[in-house]
């Protein structure tokens, strides 16, 4: 039947009351350079890691257990159906994966909770889907009358970490955690904690740092931060979305176990994305140590119930790959060989980087670990690098050492000076 003009389509959208969202900022730079047709273009914006011919990074270990699983899929060892919550404590999502992300991030711990089934747990959406996890699950807590008077997070943070607590409604505070000399703020991370009511929770990362790369910088501080979270009954969220992109698997989740060993009440977030180079994959998890089983069960209940509420289930392809990993002892010593190789190659960017920029923002990229640094420098000049240059960085001075190879770092570094001495540093 042909469509005359009265019969089209033109309805009133059921969202069209509402003004335009905020783009996203990280993805809106990656859509700029998506449909930049110069052929010299450098993306150090969204923060994926590419290796040295300018490919994305995957693991070796990656492909190999990609290999055997998608033949277990065509074999039928592995099916295409959901995963449900199961095992004991019904956890969401592969229990060989969730028995093995226990083990990554809990290390010394692990054992005794997993044989006492003291860990509520699910698989999830990414990273991304186990920080919103635990936020919903948060809700719920304030709903059963148990406050969360504020959420505390460093005030240079990974932007949807914001976008996503003050959306479900928390109250937050920052502070400062960078010193002007590029060093972490302790005083300043002590002094909230410290200001901050009990029943509050404390975000932070394990490993690098999104987006400064600057965490906390030995055991003792780390320790110190744990002793005064317990001393003010501050709870501790930890985001590991970065884990053996510094120092390794055991050295980069340690910041995780040092709160445990003070007895501070604990959830992690842990991601895939990069250490597995599984960005689309979206391989993630949450994981709560509790008290005992009983309490491990019912926190694990509402889990589920919130992924059954969001996501329905989690994304078993990317699960599988990484389950297979920790189930082969090769395969594991594999992908730590990997891992430490592209730490080295991501440290000696940093190095190259740091030796051709300015006294003042060198130490900046030099001290910084992981994928990102952040350097003051102005949303002009961020502009006049991605018009005259075609480089790409986040408007807040955001850089992804991951996205430069190393036969860029000469070009950026010469773009990043030109840029710094037509628009000086912001202090
Ligand atoms: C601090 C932090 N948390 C969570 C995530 C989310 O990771 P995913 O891509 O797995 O959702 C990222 C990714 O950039 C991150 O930097």
């Amino acid at each position: 039947m042909r469509i005359n003009e009265t019969h089209r389509y033109h309805p009133k959208n059921m969202f069209g009351v509402l003004p335009a969202a905020e783009h996203d900022k990280i993805l809106h730079t990656k859509n700029l350079y998506d449909a930049d047709p110069r052929k010299e273009k450098i993306n150090a914006g969204i923060g994926v890691i590419n290796d040295d011919k300018g490919d994305l990074w995957i693991p070796k270990a990656v492909r190999s257990a990609r290999r055997r699983i998608v033949d277990k899929y065509i074999s039928g060892l592995l099916t295409h159906n959901y995963m449900v919550p199961s095992g004991k404590l019904e956890w969401g999502g592969n229990p060989d994966f969730i028995r093995g992300t226990a083990n990554l991030v809990f290390g010394e711990y692990a054992h005794e909770l997993l044989a006492s089934n003291r860990i509520a747990a699910t698989g999830t959406v990414g990273g991304s889907g186990a920080v919103s996890t635990f936020l919903e699950a948060l809700k719920e807590r304030v709903k059963s009358g148990k406050p969360v008077p504020a959420i505390i997070y460093g005030s240079k943070h990974y932007p949807n970490h914001e976008w996503m607590i003050d959306t479900r409604g928390f109250k937050s505070k920052t502070f400062a955690q960078i010193k002007k000399d590029g060093s972490y703020n302790l005083e300043e991370t002590l002094k909230a904690v410290n200001e901050a009511k009990p029943g509050s929770v404390l975000f932070l990362q394990g490993g690098a740092h999104n987006p400064t790369g600057i965490n906390p910088e030995t055991e003792e501080q780390w320790r110190t931060i744990a002793k005064t979270a317990k001393k003010n009954k501050i709870d501790v969220f930890f985001d590991i979305p970065y884990a053996g992109l510094n120092k390794g698997l055991d050295e980069d989740t340690k910041p995780l176990r040092i709160f445990m060993d003070e007895n501070v009440s604990v959830a992690v977030a842990v991601s895939y994305s990069k250490n597995a180079g599984l960005y689309g994959e979206r391989v993630g998890a949450l994981l709560v140590p509790a008290a005992n089983a009983n309490e491990a069960k019912r926190v694990g209940g509402l889990l589920n119930r919130i992924m059954r509420n969001t996501v329905s289930s989690p994304s078993a392809f990317g699960e599988a790959i990484i389950a297979e990993i920790f189930n082969d002892p090769i395969l594991f010593a594999r992908w730590k060989k990997d891992l430490s190789s592209v730490s080295r190659m991501l440290h000696k960017r940093r190095e190259l980087l740091a030796q051709s920029l300015p006294e003042n923002i060198g130490p900046l990229i030099r001290k910084g670990a992981g994928i990102f640094s952040t350097i003051p420098i102005s949303e002009k000049a961020v502009n006049f690098l991605r018009k005259e240059y075609a480089i790409y960085v986040l408007g807040n001075g955001r850089i992804n050492i991951g996205g430069i190879s190393t036969d860029q770092i000469p070009r950026f570094a010469l773009a990043l000076n030109a840029a710094l001495r037509k628009y000086p540093i912001i202090t």
